[in-house]
């Protein structure tokens, strides 16, 4: 069912216009820049006028006398050049509020046309434990996958492991040259196999006939050289499993985990296609293909590189056409930073000259980077790159600091302190990295990330632990809205936004629109609540229908922290005397 209001009142005047002999494209309404004036505005007699060559404002005159004879409203004016102001009756968004409350997805339909959309997130490397850099694809990625399963299309997300380039080459010669050969390759745990990788790193900077040795045992690899094939797997094994950990304590989800590796046999293919449209060319010992140059230069992507592997260009292409292939996908949005939008352009640009993934929309959700207080990416004291898992346990540290010792508050004990630590502090997390704008980087904050007021997780978890107090301790239930004053109808009207809030992050691909909303429902519903009191309304009635505007504000809540990938507990407890 569809009860958004502004949805409903697209529907009136797209009517109207109809009737009109108008052009109903014109007819959508907005929630209105003067909150003052109306709570809608329909702008469309404008923009009709001039492509009619007709008076703007008689036009809007008579859409407006159409409108009047609808009992919904209890204003219409047409103001300025044309503009149509329509103010709702209370009656009306009182019934809508009952409405939304008794339908699970508050009104919001799910499409009518559902597309399958291949989400690729995460893209951790076999190696290397995650860092501060993985946290962003993995948290606006689970967003992203968040909401467009809410919005109802078919979601499937892989995670693209990073185990097929040259580090694999890399990690193999370092064990070869400190054991001899790979006999106890497949006894080296996480912590071993990243010291391996850091050396090899170490050392192909200063050598470039070590880089060389790495890069041919890669190309052998990816050949199929089975000793090799053998260690391979033994890395691959292990990486996974300890980044499985991580996503796990950030719950972002994958439903496949495939890699860059199990493109390798269609890249095969790509070749071929490429070679058979006459697209493919030698340069320089590599195999190429160009690519057009529109308004800046498109340097070509390598097919295969000289040394005779795959890279990382080829396995995006090979892997779309797998996507559409095998997976049917209609979609493909890889959460990804920003300063890889190169790459994506190329391998969009390709995958179409190749004609391998028809009609799919590929798009790149480019992020910028969470920087220290120095502005420069992120770093732990000494320099090195911030680990995951320490960023976690310290954010953890910071918020258990401001929570009752265990068994100080009675029915928390260790295990229910430790988990509200937990939600608290991913909320804190998340919530930082995305209340801004995807594509802008951001300062990580240690101080007030996690303070239960101004724009952060935990103060929105904190609006939904109150609410939850509220309706405990409440004597009658949720009933019947009626709209007594400002506060109330400001509180229905912000929470009427809700569908058009998912769809616009739904579009738009962006998360912070729906953290902004909450933010701005959170605090309107502490406006509404410091004015109209519950426990003390003017009538049992009022009190019933304040509780179910209440209850609407924390369910939406708790969805809309779903759909950020952030959990809220029942209670929140603060220390003593914090
Ligand atoms: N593993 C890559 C990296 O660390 C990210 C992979 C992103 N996804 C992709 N399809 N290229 O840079």
């Amino acid at each position: 069912m569809n009860l958004s209001l502004e949805n409903i009142i697209n529907e009136k005047t797209a009517t109207i216009f109809q009737k009109l002999g108008l052009d109903s494209r014109f007819a959508t309404v907005k929630v209105s820049d003067r909150p003052d004036l109306s709570d809608f505005q329909c702008n469309g007699a404008l923009a009709l006028a001039k492509q009619e060559r007709k008076n703007p404002r008689e036009i809007a005159a008579n859409i407006a006398a159409e409108l009047e004879k609808d009992d919904a409203f209890s204003k219409i004016s047409v103001d300025g050049p044309g503009f149509i102001n329509l103010t709702l009756k209370d009656e009306f968004i009182a019934q809508n509020m009952d409405d939304i409350s008794q339908d699970d997805r508050f009104g919001c339909p799910k499409t009518t046309a559902p597309r399958t959309v291949v989400m690729d997130f995460g893209g951790p490397n076999v190696a290397k434990a995650l860092h501060v850099g993985h946290l962003r694809s993995a948290v606006i990625g689970e967003s992203i996958r968040r909401i467009e399963d809410f919005y109802g299309n078919k979601v499937i997300s892989d995670v693209h492991f990073g185990d097929w380039g040259t580090p694999m080459g890399m990690i193999l010669a370092e064990i070869i040259r400190q054991d001899g050969n790979l006999n106890k390759a497949d006894t080296y745990d996480i912590e071993a196999i990243s010291s391996f990788y850091k050396q090899a790193n170490i050392r192909c900077k200063e050598d470039e006939s070590a880089k060389e040795e790495a890069r041919r045992i890669t190309a052998a690899l990816q050949d199929g050289n089975p000793e090799y094939r053998k260690a391979w797997q033994h890395l691959r094994d292990v990486s996974v499993a300890a980044v499985k950990k991580n996503y796990d304590e950030l719950q972002a989800n994958f439903d496949l985990w495939l890699g860059e590796s199990d493109a390798h046999e269609t890249s095969g293919k790509i070749v071929n296609l490429a070679k058979e449209k006459g697209l493919a060319e030698m340069d320089d010992g590599a195999l190429i293909l160009r690519l057009e140059e529109t308004n800046k230069p498109m340097p070509p992507v390598i097919l295969i590189k000289s040394d005779g592997g795959f890279g990382y260009q080829i396995t995006d292409i090979a892997t779309a056409k797998m996507r559409y292939d095998d997976l049917k996908a209609e979609e493909i949005i890889y959460v990804v930073d920003k300063r890889q939008s190169l790459h994506f352009e190329q391998v969009f640009s390709a995958t179409e000259k190749l004609g391998i993934a028809p009609n799919v929309t590929l798009k790149h959700v480019g992020f910028g980077t969470v920087n220290g207080a120095d502005g420069k990416p992120f770093k732990t004291r000494d320099g090195g790159v911030m680990n995951l898992e320490d960023l976690i346990a310290l954010s953890k540290d910071k918020v258990r600091s401001s929570l009752p010792e265990p068994n100080e508050v009675e029915g928390f004990g260790e295990k229910e302190i430790e988990k509200m630590v937990s939600q608290i502090a991913m909320a804190a997390i998340k919530f930082q990295d995305l209340k801004n704008n995807t594509a802008s980087g951001y300062i990580f904050e240690l101080d007030d990330f996690a303070k239960f007021e101004g724009k952060t997780g935990p103060y929105i978890q904190y609006a939904i632990a109150r609410i939850n107090s509220i309706l405990r301790k409440a004597d009658t239930q949720p009933a019947t809205v009626i709209i007594t004053n400002r506060e109330e109808r400001e509180l229905a009207l912000k929470i009427a936004q809700l569908c058009s809030v998912i769809n616009r992050a739904e579009a738009e691909k962006e998360p912070s629109i729906i953290s902004d909303y909450a933010y701005v429902l959170a605090q309107t519903f502490s406006s509404f609540y410091n004015a109209s009191s519950i426990m003390n309304a003017e009538s049992p009635q009022i009190a019933a229908s304040r509780l179910r505007l209440a209850k609407l504000v924390r369910d939406i809540l708790t969805l809309l922290l779903y759909l950020l990938g952030i959990e809220a507990p029942e209670v929140m407890l603060k220390k003593a005397n914090a």
